[in-house]
């Protein structure tokens, strides 16, 4: 039996084979992972992690090597003698109480640092954002630049960012993996969170998610982050501080027929691409500076940020009349969605609570519905029709004719758009940048 026991060649092998498992953890790029150092708070934490990870090997294999030396030291053998009892040993009472009680002791102090560090105040000069959770979307309030916005958030890099996180609701989480969080957003009462993207960052897009269950649509409360250089930022924000145009539309053109009804043209088939607007989206003036994160670049560097859901079967669109959708019809038909959502300006303070995202700049956002869908007009006119269909438990009722209000299994009392026009909404809608 001793004979066939070989140590070394087990040891050999268990190295290796957490070598390739480390190795394979290597291998992938983690563009939501955690362990990174994007932001002060990350990096805190990160290394607190390699520290802790370093203190509690040395104590594991401390431990296990005693262990295995005292089950092969004092192993049984036919000649060995009675052990000696140890019960009411002081010594060894002693020994391993105090061992411990050290171990703990050098694990706390940096963890007591770390949870200081990352739970002070912020910088008083600080980006100051409120986070607000809503089922099932983010709005995002800028006070220093009286602007409030909606799934998407803008931070420049270099400049430390206070949240304060708010809910109108349930309980909801805070969570940019890849910055720093998450934190808990909590009725009747505000938490707070501050961490500063590093100012080495290129312009980047990361995920952003709830991380507490809020109910049937809680996977789908996602938000985008965009960490940007500084006058990158300040164009944005200028941009979101003007409010829309109200300057009259020329009128529309007749509505041209759809050529091909059913029939999805070769120009809007993959997800995300806009169809061309050559109807009359000059009619809302665009004004300089307007900036935000290039879609280009979100597809060639970000695409983890893309959503990638399907459309839900069974939500039918004629989408050959998106190419007819005209911004002046648009417009007036748009009236009805003023009820929820605000469309002239961005500004705080609000008159009343906040019910639905602002849309006054809905065309310069790349996702809608909190993140779950690409921000074009297919997805854009599907969600109009029925967007309880696009996301379960959508508090939005359907504005498609005919259409099922899933939350109340009965027809929509707001369904009263046709197809082509919930296209002319959808052009007007895209023409707000
Ligand atoms: Cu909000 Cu989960």
């Amino acid at each position: 039996m001793v004979g066939t026991f070989r140590p070394r060649r087990l040891i050999s092998v268990a190295l290796l084979g957490a070598l390739a498992l480390g190795l394979a953890a290597c291998g992938e790029a983690h563009p939501n992972t955690t362990f990174s150092h994007n932001s002060e708070y990350n990096t805190s934490i990160d290394q607190l992690w390699d520290k802790l990870l370093l203190l509690g090997t040395i104590v594991f294999v401390g431990v296990e090597v005693a262990l295995l030396y005292v089950i092969f030291r004092f192993r049984r053998r036919p000649d060995s003698p009675q052990p000696k009892p140890v019960h009411g040993s002081t010594t060894l009472e002693i020994t391993w109480t105090v061992i411990p009680a050290l171990v703990l002791i050098v694990i706390a102090i940096p963890t007591v640092q770390t949870i200081f560090r990352t739970q002070a105040k912020a910088a008083p000069d600080a980006l100051q954002v409120e986070a607000i959770g809503h089922q099932w979307w983010w709005e995002f309030r800028y006070p220093q630049y009286n602007i409030a916005v909606a799934n998407e958030l803008y931070l420049p890099v270099g400049r430390t960012v206070s949240f304060k996180l708010k809910t109108v609701d349930v309980l909801h989480s805070f969570w940019i993996p890849a910055m720093g969080g998450k934190r808990d957003l909590i009725t009747n009462r505000t938490n707070y969170m501050w961490f500063t993207p590093n100012d080495t960052l290129p312009s980047s897009a990361w995920n952003g998610a709830c991380a507490e269950f809020c109910g049937e649509s809680h996977a789908n409360m996602k938000f985008r982050t965009y960490t940007v250089k500084p006058d990158e930022f300040e164009s944005w924000v200028k941009n979101q501080q003007q409010g829309i145009a109200v300057a009259a539309v020329p009128p529309a053109p007749a509505a041209a027929a759809p050529a091909s009804a059913g029939v999805v043209p070769a120009a809007l088939t993959p997800a995300g691409v806009q169809p061309a607007l050559a109807v009359s989206a000059a009619a809302i003036p665009q004004r300089a500076p307007v900036w935000a994160f290039p879609a280009d670049k979100i597809e060639s560097q970000f695409g983890y940020t893309i959503p990638k859901t399907p459309i839900p079967a069974g939500n039918e669109f004629d989408d050959a009349l998106l190419l007819n959708g005209d911004v002046a019809r648009g417009q007036s038909a748009a009236g009805l969605c003023m009820a929820c959502h605000a469309f002239t300006s961005n500004a705080m303070p609000y008159a009343v609570d906040v019910i639905a995202p602002n849309l006054t700049h809905i065309g310069s956002r790349h996702t809608i519905g909190s993140g779950l869908y690409p921000n074009d007009a297919r997805h854009l006119a599907r969600w109009i029709k029925n967007s309880g269909h696009m996301k379960p438990g959508s508090k939005m009722t359907p504005f498609g004719k005919g259409q099922i209000d899933g939350n109340t299994g009965k027809p929509s009392g707001m369904g009263m758009y046709t197809d082509a026009q919930i296209a002319d909404i959808v052009a007007y809608l895209q023409a707000l940048k």
